[in-house]
């Protein structure tokens, strides 16, 4: 664990180890030379049926705690600490206060930078213990599965090998702390509307290709400590009661040993759910079905007492694993006035926001803002000199800290502002509820910055938000930028020929203006460090080098995902809304591939302020008989400044496998004096090659002539290879085997 290194960073508030000679005789399992497992049987071996019950539920309302989302007692007879739950993957938030706002997870992901992910996690767990929260409900890894879901900007994109490398980055790095990450919400939680109702109709193949793999590589890569299940049902059955998925997969097969606790109100029954694999009832009605109701089910034998035992077991485990008994949570109340936004965490939400960020338009090179004594207008919904009105954030439960609450945000106009005067710029504000006041500050300046955004949350998709856009809006809903931000872009247009848009919204959106500005800027919701990140950008301190983790497309009539019966899904005679998802694998740019529809800009996509290129593409066999390949290329800074690009390595598979035309398997972010080369080698492995098998139920390889691209987006591909994989193929740069599964079904998923 990296605590010690954590520890210097807030004075005063060190790690507590609570561990003496008298607790040490009493509860022996505080012995550390034991394994996490042999401790948490030794506890539960001590434990009475009360005991066990307790650790299983939230017992009273939790705002008997100062501002937590959810609570488990200790237990100070058996020596436990107890377990404070609190949101979530922006910063530490609900009702805290002075933590740090970083950027929202979309934008974390378009960093597509797995160490700076890791100092992320490193930095929201630290928060999150000197808050005393030691279970942080983060990460959520919910696919994109069509744009306008209100919890986009929560997650990392549409791509499932993506979203989980960013994962298991994130919960390596808040498990660094003793605190235990939670992933969610499992499975199939895409979308918002009915979320409490809806029964996300799904086949087993696009499960387990599309919906599952990051939940797996988060359990058995990242080795999260818990999971949460979803809101939704699942072919009819609630998440949180849903064997198959709780049982079935996500323990026997992914081998998740940690505990499943239900989404708040998300658990629906007793001896179903418990029997189903549920670990731990959270939620608005404490222990309304695993208090008095569990027990009573235990005496019973309606549930079996190794049931509960497992329970326990699995939330003792990474307890021990992660350190909490030897170090349990900042106590309260100290924590939550504790201020554990350190210089480091706010310099950290800055770089996380430059390098979140992605440029998808520089016309004539508009950016960055060069020179000096230029008249640039700040326009729209910048936050102005004095403003609050900033969009760096979402609602709901991932919602962090307000601007008000908070004396250190910095708005865009602010960070502007301040590095404009380093180049004697003179910078203007107009929030743009006037169109004439904003088209006389656009003419009367060199350059025009509007910043538009979109409020999203939880709860909602974005067609609820913006009833007043309702009627604009097709079926799917409505993605256009709302209060008349897209007329306050054109306005602005017409009136400066160097006008760049800056968009601060959780999602794609329609850019029917597009062709009228020279730049675009997506920023996503950026953190507290907002203005200073923008600025950065915008004068080109920092050169852009953000990708897409999610398509964006050109007219909702494109979108995978339009019909009512996909979304938001049907009644069935028991007015049980299904949401089928008929378009199976042909999620994100597997979809728009496979129907040759052109997006607005493709997944992996952003621009630099220089150019690279991609050379000199080479496959090697991973090695004797394995099924895998070393790619080599070259990837060059042929521009004239510094700058990162990311290479990206899609495969596509023999059309006898029924695979969409290509699929990302491994990239790097590389970064690059202008001028210079560097050769990168990326593996792939066995799963690379690997679709699921309906007559196996498993990962399989078939044979055949597999395509190796290589390329800076998934529509820009600069150098692509056949592979041979088991077989003949007349173009084939190499060889390899298709081998064989090495477990068997009963044993778990494939290795890899
Ligand atoms: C409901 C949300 O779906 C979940 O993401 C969150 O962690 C819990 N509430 C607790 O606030």
């Amino acid at each position: 664990m990296l605590v010690g290194v954590c520890l210097t960073v807030v004075a005063g508030a060190a790690l507590a180890s609570v561990s003496s000679p008298a607790r040490a005789a009493s509860c022996p399992w505080l012995n550390t030379s034991k394994s996490p497992a042999e401790r948490a049987r030794e506890v539960v071996r001590a434990m009475t049926l009360d005991d066990k019950i307790a650790m299983v539920h939230q017992p009273d309302p939790i705002w008997t705690h100062y501002g937590v989302a959810g609570y488990i007692p200790p237990n100070p007879r058996l020596c436990i600490p107890d377990l404070m739950l609190n949101d979530a993957g922006q910063g530490v938030g609900d009702q805290e206060i002075n933590t740090t706002a970083y950027p929202s997870a979309i934008a974390q992901a378009s960093s597509w930078d797995r160490s700076l992910q890791r100092a992320f996690g490193r930095a929201l767990g630290f928060e999150a213990w000197h808050k005393g929260v030691n279970v942080q409900l983060a990460p959520d890894i919910n696919i994109a599965r069509f744009p306008m879901n209100g919890r986009n900007s929560e997650a990392f994109g549409e791509d499932p090998y993506f979203m989980g490398q960013t994962a298991v980055a994130e919960i390596q790095g808040i498990q660094e702390n003793p605190v235990i990450a939670t992933v969610k919400h499992y499975a199939l939680n895409n979308h918002e509307v009915n979320r409490m109702t809806v029964s996300s109709d799904v086949d087993e193949r696009t499960l387990r290709e599309i919906y599952t793999p990051a939940f797996e590589a988060s359990v058995r890569h990242g080795h999260a400590g818990s999971v949460m299940c979803s809101y939704n049902r699942i072919h009819s059955i609630y998440a949180c009661e849903n064997r198959a998925m709780l049982t079935g997969i996500l323990k026997k097969r992914l081998r998740f040993d940690g505990f499943v606790m239900s989404d708040w109100g998300g658990t629906h029954s007793t001896i179903k759910a418990a029997k189903a694999g549920l670990d731990m009832e959270m939620g608005v009605a404490p222990g309304r079905y695993f208090g008095s109701a569990l027990k009573s089910a235990v005496q019973s034998g309606a549930v079996p007492v190794s049931r509960l035992n497992d329970m326990v077991l699995r939330i003792l485990r990474p307890m021990f694993r992660l350190g909490i008994f030897e170090h349990p949570h900042a106590p309260e109340p100290q924590a939550y006035s504790a201020n554990v936004e350190t210089p480091d965490h706010i310099a950290l939400a800055r770089k996380v926001s430059e390098e979140g960020t992605v440029l998808l338009k520089n016309r004539g090179g508009v950016l960055p803002i060069q020179g000096t004594g230029k008249r640039i207008a700040v326009i729209g919904d910048a936050g102005g000199p004095h403003g609050t009105a900033l969009s760096y954030n979402t609602g709901g439960s991932a919602h962090i800290p307000e601007a008000g609450t908070k004396a250190d945000v910095v708005n865009p106009f602010q960070g502007i502002q301040q590095r404009g005067t380093a180049d004697t710029d003179v910078v203007t504000y107009t929030d743009g509820s006037s169109m004439a006041d904003a088209a006389a500050a656009a003419t009367a300046a060199d350059v025009a910055v509007v910043f538009a955004n979109d409020a999203e949350s939880e709860g909602n998709d974005r067609p609820d938000l913006h009833l007043s856009n309702a009627q604009n809006c097709t079926l799917v809903g409505c993605s256009k930028l709302p209060q008349n931000q897209d007329q306050l872009i054109e306005t602005v247009a017409q009136a400066n020929p160097n006008t760049v848009v800056v968009l601060d919204t959780g999602g794609p959106m329609l850019m029917p203006w597009l062709a009228k500005v020279k730049g675009v800027l997506q920023a996503w919701f950026p953190g507290q460090e907002d203005g200073n990140a923008i600025a950065a950008l915008l004068f080109g301190d920092v050169n852009p080098s953000g990708k897409l983790p999610q398509t964006f497309p050109k007219s909702m009539a494109d979108l995978p995902v339009k019909t009512k019966s996909q979304y938001p899904g049907v009644n069935d005679k028991n007015g049980i809304p299904h949401a089928v998802y008929s378009e199976k694998l042909r999620v994100g740019y597997r979809w728009y591939d496979a129907m040759r529809i052109r997006p607005l800009f493709p997944f992996g996509f952003g621009l630099s302020y220089t150019t690279f290129a991609i050379r000199h593409l080479s496959l090697k066999p991973a090695g004797h008989n394995a099924t895998g390949a070393t790619v080599r290329f070259d990837v060059a800074n042929t521009g004239h400044r510094a700058g990162a690009e990311v290479p990206q390595v899609y495969v596509g598979f023999p059309a006898s496998t029924g695979e969409p035309p290509k699929q990302l398997k491994a990239y790097a972010r590389v970064f690059l004096a202008p001028g210079k080369s560097r050769s990168v080698a990326l593996s792939l492995n066995r799963r690379s090659f690997a679709h699921w098998s309906l007559a196996a139920h498993g990962w399989r390889v078939s044979p055949g002539c597999y395509r190796v691209m290589v390329g800076n987006s998934s529509r820009a591909i600069a150098r692509q290879a056949v592979i041979a994989v088991g077989a003949h193929c007349a173009n084939a740069r190499t060889h390899i085997p298709a081998g064989r599964a090495r477990v068997s079904h009963q044993q778990g998923e494939d290795r890899r």
